[in-house]
């Protein structure tokens, strides 16, 4: 039985961050098409080079682009035991493309991660990534320039270009705009839940995994002993 996991929700709802432990736990892939995109642009391929100025804009990447790249992830070995899409789809139309790379798997299980535009705004400022391993860490509190090395590698700790509030909230008018109708397309169906995302990190989990169980169960697929709380 294949998890097929759609995290959805607006910049800094956390999905990286569920999706990351939920990946983990159940020994699947986290597909991140933010990460695919980050890496093409400190490569400096042609991807990057492409995808660059969009992204620091706060604006997204043609759709057509960006389905190709999943497209052609999903059609890895890899995933035959599931998968967790962070960050795709984004728009109606790569949803609708997602449909029709999915078709005869079992199905997706769409998890939206519902948090305030300002805790959003809070929690985007606050990030830090490792630039060595990628680890998130958020520097909040009284002096958070105080926060400059990664607790699990040691590695320099930077903002990501995207992060300013400036470009946050671009970011957010693009949500609700192109990813926000996107949501309602999938609001229609049995496998689809909300959640609150405005808890702290644990109780996010647990609602994840209790919304990901119920519609496991609903749909007749047997959720495999990781999948428990
Ligand atoms: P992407 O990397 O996908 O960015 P995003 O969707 O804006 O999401 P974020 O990574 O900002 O947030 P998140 O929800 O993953 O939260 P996180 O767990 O990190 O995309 C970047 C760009 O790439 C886009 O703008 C676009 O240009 C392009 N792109 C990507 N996909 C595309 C697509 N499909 N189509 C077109 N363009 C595309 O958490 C955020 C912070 O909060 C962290 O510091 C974390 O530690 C902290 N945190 C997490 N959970 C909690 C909690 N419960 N309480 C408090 N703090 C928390």
């Amino acid at each position: 039985m294949a998890l097929n996991v759609v995290m959805l929700g607006p910049p800094g709802a956390g999905k990286g961050t569920q999706a990351e432990r939920f990946a983990r736990e159940h020994g699947i892939p986290k597909i991140s098409t933010g990460d695919i995109l980050r890496e093409a642009v400190q490569s400096g391929s042609e991807l990057g080079r492409a995808v660059e100025a969009v992204m620091e804009r706060g604006e997204l990447v043609s759709d057509e682009l960006i389905t190709g790249i999943v497209r052609e992830r999903l059609g890895r070995p890899d995933v035959a035991g599931g998968f967790v899409l962070d960050g795709f789809p984004r728009t109606v139309p790569q949803a609708e493309a997602l449909d029709g790379i999915v078709a005869g798997r079992h199905p997706l299980i769409v998890i939206e991660m519902q948090v305030p535009d300002e805790e959003l705004v809070r929690r985007v400022q606050a990030r830090r990534v490792c630039r060595a391993c990628g680890t998130n860490v958020s520097a909040f509190g009284s002096n958070p320039s105080a926060v400059v090395r990664c607790e699990t590698c040691g590695g320099e700790l930077v903002t990501r270009s995207d992060d300013t509030e400036a470009v946050v909230r671009e970011r957010l008018r693009v949500y609700w705009r192109d990813t926000r109708p996107m949501i309602e397309y999938y609001g229609r169906r049995p496998t689809f839940r909300a959640i609150d995302g405005a808890q702290g990190p644990d109780e996010v989990w647990q609602a994840l995994v209790g919304a990901v169980m119920a519609v496991a169960a609903e749909a007749g697929l047997s959720v495999p002993p990781g999948a428990r709380p």
